[in-house]
């Protein structure tokens, strides 16, 4: 076991930081989007440390975090397309699937796949933090495998502590779901719907993005369909809750557990991951109101039907 410290959002806390991650250890930095479970990309026992800490089945191919477009450079090949979409969303909750090209990380980072996920987080902290240890970090959600991803530094503790050097307290993440996940090309790819509007990506692009991969484009492994999975079963699109239910709403549906009262999608994502760990504590089936799929919305219903979805 390791004694997990919960570090200031001060200099210190940032220089103890970069310190612990040019050492090869491990912390969880929060984004704007979900806290991540950071370490080196180029060092590959960091990043094996990031698959044992998390008890993940499988390598998936994890995200490199860098500080700006001219960083992402140096390690993924950018078409004009992938640059007008970075110039565009970058620092944001973005991410983009490029050729692997530049200085080498970490074969486990890219799980043996040509192609590297690389994002240039918004959060000022991960900036700090980024531009200290000056390297690119590899990091996933910084939640054990298959668990609600954390808004929150106590949500990394619970999971977590023991098994990484520490966490930085940022406080509770802005927009609460992960980063929209795509693939430049023709035709441009959506491979998970995230903090990023897809209609705001599609106007960018001029043209539609199709979901999920092909034989020949790459899918996003590790989209496994039962993920982001509170312990009590989880129903959707309800109008009301039985007796024995927890009930989360959205909207004027009345109780204390709601995504939104006033039916805010960006309220509701920032909400999402706190409220249906409050709801799990409870110990009862959860039934969620319908929430409607646009904008952010498209990224709470992905993530509301793995939390449903049937255990593997
Ligand atoms: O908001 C986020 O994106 C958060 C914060 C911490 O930045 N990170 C995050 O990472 O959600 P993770 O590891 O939980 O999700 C990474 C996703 C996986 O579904 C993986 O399959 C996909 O990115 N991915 C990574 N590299 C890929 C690649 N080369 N090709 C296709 N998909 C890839
Ligand atoms: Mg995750």
């Amino acid at each position: 076991m390791i004694d997990t410290r919960l570090l200031p959002a001060t200099p210190e806390g940032v220089a103890e930081a970069a310190r612990i991650l040019a050492g090869g250890g491990l912390v969880a930095l929060p984004t704007e989007t979900v806290y991540g479970l950071a370490g080196d990309a180029r060092n590959d026992r960091a990043v094996a440390r990031i698959f044992e800490a998390k008890g993940r089945p499988q390598f998936n191919p994890l995200i490199v975090h860098v500080p700006d477009l001219e960083a992402a450079c140096r390690y993924a090949r950018f078409d004009a397309e992938a640059l007008r979409l970075a110039e565009t969303f970058w620092p944001g909750p973005l991410t983009l699937v490029l050729p692997l090209e530049g200085e080498p990380v970490s074969p486990l980072v890219s799980a043996g796949l040509p192609t590297v996920a690389i994002r240039v987080p918004a959060h000022p902290l991960a900036q700090r933090l980024m531009r200290a240890f000056g390297g690119p970090l590899a990091a996933p959600s910084a939640n054990p495998s298959g668990r609600v991803s954390p808004t929150r530094p106590e949500h990394v503790l619970e999971g977590l502590a023991g098994r990484i050097e520490a966490v930085l307290d940022g406080g509770a993440c802005e927009v609460g779901v992960e980063s929209t996940i795509v693939a430049p090309g023709d035709p441009p790819l959506l491979l998970r719907p995230g903090g990023l509007p897809v209609e705001a990506l599609e106007d960018c692009i001029g043209q539609p993005l199709i979901t999920g991969g092909s034989s020949e484009r790459p899918s996003a492994p590790g989209q496994l369909s039962s993920h982001y999975a509170p312990d009590a079963p989880v129903r959707l699109g309800a109008t009301e809750a039985a007796p024995d239910e927890t009930w989360i709403g959205f909207g004027r549906t009345g109780g204390p557990l709601n995504l939104s009262p006033g039916g805010d999608l960006v309220e509701a994502a920032a909400n999402l991951f706190h409220l249906l760990r409050q709801a799990d504590r409870l110990g009862r089936p959860i039934a969620v109101a319908p929430v409607p799929e646009r904008g952010l919305g498209r990224a709470i219903n992905d993530r509301l039907r793995r939390a449903a979805s049937p255990r593997p």
